[in-house]
């Protein structure tokens, strides 16, 4: 039985439950509103992976928090090397900023993005990751704030697509390829 009710190619297994999802953002945002009580936060959520993660994040944060978003697509695999398709609205410059990521994978991509962003100043800057596929990563990467460590499968939902499907699911689902 199809459980993603969603075209021939379907989800095998559900990973992560919405309950557990909740559980654990809530968790995240407890801990990042005490880290930056003193501060506020500047959320940078990277699209379109992260906006329901992002979205669920700031309502659990209770301090002041300012959010914004960067568009990217990726050039080609296993380079880390990113096109903004849309960048910032407004500058980082002198903000805690926190980015906001759906899934680490080699660590590219964001460690890509934190130089690009370390470059307009910040007055700090951390990464926040929904998921962590930690056996896979290639390059050293700090991540303060990470949801799951998951293992080396390729999960959809909750934000993540495969080929812009699955978005949509209220879980982390793994897709049978
Ligand atoms: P790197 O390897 O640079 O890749 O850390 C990070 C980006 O790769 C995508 N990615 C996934 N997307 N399910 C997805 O929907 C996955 O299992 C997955 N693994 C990696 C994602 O866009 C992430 O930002
Ligand atoms: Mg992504």
């Amino acid at each position: 039985m199809k459980i993603s009710n969603d075209g021939d190619i379907d989800v095998a297994k559900v990973l992560i439950t919405p309950d557990r999802l909740q559980q654990r953002v809530s968790e995240l945002a407890l801990q990042i509103s005490q880290d930056f009580s003193e501060t506020g936060v500047a959320l940078v959520a990277i699209l379109r992976g992260s906006f329901v993660f992002a979205a669920d994040l700031i309502r659990y944060i209770t301090i002041p928090v300012y959010v914004d978003f960067m568009s990217i697509s990726s050039y080609g695999s296993q380079t880390g090397i990113v096109r903004i398709t849309k960048d910032l609205d407004e500058s980082i410059r002198g903000r805690h900023v926190l980015m906001v990521e759906d899934i680490i994978d080699t660590g590219l991509t964001a460690s890509y993005l934190i130089q690009n962003l370390r470059r307009r100043e910040p007055a700090s800057i951390e990464i926040c990751a929904l998921l962590d596929k930690s056996a896979r990563r290639i390059i050293d990467l700090p991540i303060k704030y990470s949801g799951f460590d998951i293992p080396d499968v390729f999960v959809v939902g909750y934000g993540m697509d495969y080929r812009q499907r699955f978005r949509n699911l209220p879980y982390i689902g793994v897709l049978a390829l």
